[in-house]
């Protein structure tokens, strides 16, 4: 298999932990017999400090023309003080939109080796493996009106929530196929005792339903499902909401597994997939080498599953991951008693080691 891969590294940690995981990426080429070119792009605040925007024209060229994109992280202080239109962030939303990338796959699976690492009693995670379906290109991020406008009072800033039937039909119909290759139990989050766009949301999912009958369906309100995450967290298996209510509940998710460090993402829909950490770009931590990569290594994984149907392949990375924290091998994030503690680059090493062992 031949496949160009577009690298958006991004800003702060996204510069230590992006060559980790092309490395692990390039091992794997050479291991199963796959070319898999790697072509660095700019966006976030490394392209605004280069060009002035932060997803120039060129960057959203490469990502088309790629087989697929990995993205490290955008953001950083010193790039807050832009009006909206500029920051870094913009990157990664334009880059959604663009690329008609409408689904969020953000799973929480717990590492036996981490168990320790949850905020929560081991017994209450022990086991979960939760899939957040997030709807990427709707709701409140991108509906209309928006804006900051004057009043005779003051100012007033809004956004609308906005959901379209086709919008919620194609993330519900994702969420039942993907539901298909689990456990076959879908929980549709929203709020609809409250808000019209989540009535129709409830409508549509329940319509599409029809189509799956052999996966299970039942609704939650929100703030019910913030709740029950860490009441009774084993309780679910997909989850599948919209753009705002899967940001909030995929990082609560995420933190029940020890760290947001770990987690990968796949953002799909179009005929490029996107694939990322779920965390940030960690601006504190930026530059120390202590990152954890392993957000960014599980990202490879999804992306040669989803997007290149390379399976065995994904499984041969998700074993390194595995082997190298049952070795013992821990960055700070995740650090326990008796554990060797390694940097961000000796972490992508040992995994790599143990991908090639
Ligand atoms: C995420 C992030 C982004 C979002 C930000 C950086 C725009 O929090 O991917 O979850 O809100 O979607
Ligand atoms: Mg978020």
């Amino acid at each position: 298999m031949n496949k160009q891969i577009a690298v958006l590294a991004g800003d702060g940690i996204g510069q230590e932990i992006v060559p980790q995981a092309v490395k692990v990426l390039k091992a794997i080429g050479e291991r199963f017999g796959h070319q898999f070119d790697c072509v660095d792009g700019e966006a976030g605040g490394q392209a605004i400090d280069a060009t002035g925007v932060p997803l120039p024209s060129e960057t959203l060229a490469l990502a088309r023309n790629s087989d697929a994109v990995l993205l490290g992280a955008v953001g950083g202080p010193q790039w807050e003080t832009l009006e909206y239109e500029r920051r870094p962030e913009r990157a990664l939303l334009g880059l959604r939109e663009q690329l008609g990338l409408f689904a969020n796959l953000r799973p929480a699976k717990i590492y036996s080796a981490l168990l320790g690492a949850s905020s929560l009693k081991r017994e209450v995670v022990e086991g979960i493996d939760i899939l957040v379906v997030r709807e990427l290109t709707g709701g409140i991020y991108f509906g209309k009106p928006k804006g900051i406008e004057t009043t005779p009072t003051g100012q007033r800033g809004f956004n609308t929530e906005v959901y379209t039937t086709e919008e919620v039909t194609r993330i519900a119909d994702m969420a039942f196929k993907t539901a298909r290759k689990r456990r076959r139990h879908v929980t549709s989050v929203d709020k609809a005792n409250v808000l019209e766009s989540s009535e129709l949301w409830r409508h549509v999912v329940v319509a599409v339903h029809q189509n799956y009958p052999d996966v299970e369906l039942r609704h939650m309100y929100v703030d019910n499902c913030a709740m029950q995450l860490v009441r009774n967290p084993r309780q679910f298996d997909v989850i599948v909401t919209s753009n705002l209510f899967g940001d909030i509940l995929s990082d609560e998710a995420a933190m029940l597994t020890g760290s947001i460090g770990m987690l990968p993402s796949a953002s799909l829909g179009s005929t490029v997939g996107m694939y990322e950490p779920i965390h940030g770009s960690a601006p504190d931590i930026a530059g120390k080498n202590i990152a954890n990569p392993i957000g960014t290594i599980a990202s490879i994984a999804m992306m040669l599953a989803y997007s290149f149907d390379l399976t065995k392949e994904a499984e041969a990375i998700d074993r390194a991951i595995h082997t190298t924290l049952s070795q013992g091998y821990r960055t700070t994030d995740i650090a326990s008693p008796g554990a060797t503690i390694l940097g961000t680059k000796e972490m992508g090493e040992t995994i790599l080691k143990n991908l090639q062992a």
